[in-house]
């Protein structure tokens, strides 16, 4: 199950100034919410909304051929996943969550030579597997790692290297798909109406994961489910909830919008999710053309970690944040906290488990939010398992997509990001960029 408690953000609990009257607020949107509802769902067979994610969970072949793919690579040890935003984020979240079975990932999402130089070091050429993942085919970064890991796979294996390379892009667009054509490379579509961070479960986040021996089927199985409770009526429609329980706190101006998952093993989820809500909804124009500037700040935090931490600003600093845990219910494995004769002064803890120790941290820091007037509320995870971790991050896209509605923006484009890649092509001399380059070395920017 994923379950929400939203006490935290009850005017009763924290205030008239800070909080809501949650079910009148509900009543008084579930119109607009049932509207936006409708309007996705009508919209998710129309290939040019991009809301081609809604659909991936029912793929049940595209999931077979990873998953038989996969099976067959038992030569690999290791993966060396190119890409960068949503072609790395899901998987690299997933995988610090529930890997570990199966070949160890290396994700390189940056360009910054010192780390790939290592990696190139350290891996064993004969049994690495690079796989390219990039929606448009011609993203700078991933492209100069793929540049880069050709060449060391050439340089090591000569002639064999082709079956050491795996492509997942566009079925029609950029650079990979010819390159995979003419070479006989391995590869795999990403859907054209899918975006990057809305493609976690598409061959760009279910092929790594499946190679590291994560159960997709569990993933998809749990995003399933959060499919159907955005198919639900206002009342138990949990991402519609949230979605509105975040424009709701933007509206009060709880204008940071943070993640805080009780868990190291989540640790790398709130940047999937910044990523997610920052690209979605940080918009300049609605969908009339108006200027309007709007969207949460995401925010990452890590408990118990971040109670020494950022745990203070959120207490006792300025009230615009909204702060969102999600907590497990039970904990896999636990331990049990040993009696220590000479530490007589612990006793408190002696006996007690160490999961018990994560939820009363949990319990605890919500409440002093609450008590200093700060909303939160939670998200229960039954237990952290492939099921559950695809439902929450399926959940998350539709809360997205919902506040797109409420804020009446595209969540699915991304001007601002496409603007910075043109003005990089252009500052590394591509050909098509001569203008741009002009416009650049005149306003004085230098790479
Ligand atoms: O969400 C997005 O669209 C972006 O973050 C992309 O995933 C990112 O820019 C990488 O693009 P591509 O997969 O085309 O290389």
């Amino acid at each position: 199950m994923l379950q929400v408690d939203f006490g935290n953000i009850g005017s009763q609990r924290i205030g008239p100034e800070q909080g809501v009257e949650w079910a009148r607020e509900l009543e008084a949107a579930a119109a607009k919410l049932k509207s936006a509802r409708d309007s996705l769902w009508n919209r998710a067979s129309d290939a040019a909304a991009m809301l081609g994610w809604v659909r991936l969970p029912d793929d049940a072949e595209a999931a077979r051929e990873i998953v038989a793919f996969s099976a067959a690579q038992d030569w690999v040890s290791d993966v060396l996943v190119l890409g960068i935003g949503g072609s790395a984020l899901g998987a690299k979240a997933l995988d610090a969550a529930l890997g570990g079975g199966g070949a160890r990932l290396h994700f390189v999402d940056n360009v910054e030579p010192e780390p790939l130089a290592a990696l190139f070091e350290r891996l064993d050429p004969r049994t690495t597997l690079v796989n390219v993942i990039s929606k448009s085919g011609t993203t700078a970064e991933t492209m100069a790692a793929f540049l880069l890991a050709l060449a060391w796979l050439r340089k090591h294996l000569g002639e064999g290297w082709q079956k050491h390379a795996l492509v997942t892009t566009d079925p029609e667009r950029g650079v990979l798909r010819p390159f995979a054509r003419e070479h006989g490379l391995a590869s795999f579509a990403v859907p054209a109406d899918v975006g990057g961070r809305f493609s976690v479960f598409s061959a760009v986040g279910l092929l790594p994961l499946a190679l590291a021996g994560v159960d997709v089927d569990g993933l998809l199985a749990g995003a399933r489910q959060a499919n159907q409770t955005a198919r639900a009526g206002v009342a138990q429609n949990t991402p519609a909830q949230t979605a509105l329980a975040q424009y709701l706190a933007w509206r009060k101006g709880q204008r940071i919008s943070v993640l805080m998952p009780y868990s190291s093993r989540l640790a790398l989820l709130p940047a999937w999710f910044v990523q997610l809500h920052a690209e979605s909804l940080g918009k300049a124009y609605d969908r009339s053309g108006s200027r309007v500037h709007v969207g949460p700040t995401p925010l990452a935090a890590v408990g118990a970690t971040d109670q020494h931490s950022q745990v203070q600003l959120f207490r006792e600093g300025p009230y615009d944040k909204l702060v969102v845990f999600v907590r497990l219910r039970e904990a896999g494995r636990d331990l049990t906290l040993p009696a220590e004769e000479g530490l007589r002064a612990l006793d408190y803890l002696f006996g007690k488990s160490l999961f018990q120790l994560l939820s009363a941290e949990a319990a605890a820091t919500a409440h002093a939010l609450a008590e200093a007037r700060r909303a939160n509320y939670t998200l229960f995870l039954d237990r952290l398992d492939a099921f559950h971790l695809g439902w929450l991050l399926q959940h998350l896209m539709w809360q997205t997509a919902f506040l797109g509605e409420l804020f009446n923006v595209n969540a699915f484009d991304q001007p601002g990001v496409e603007l910075g890649k043109r003005y990089t092509y252009a500052l590394m001399g591509h050909p098509q960029f001569r203008e741009l380059a002009r416009q650049l070395q005149e306003a004085g920017v230098r790479p």
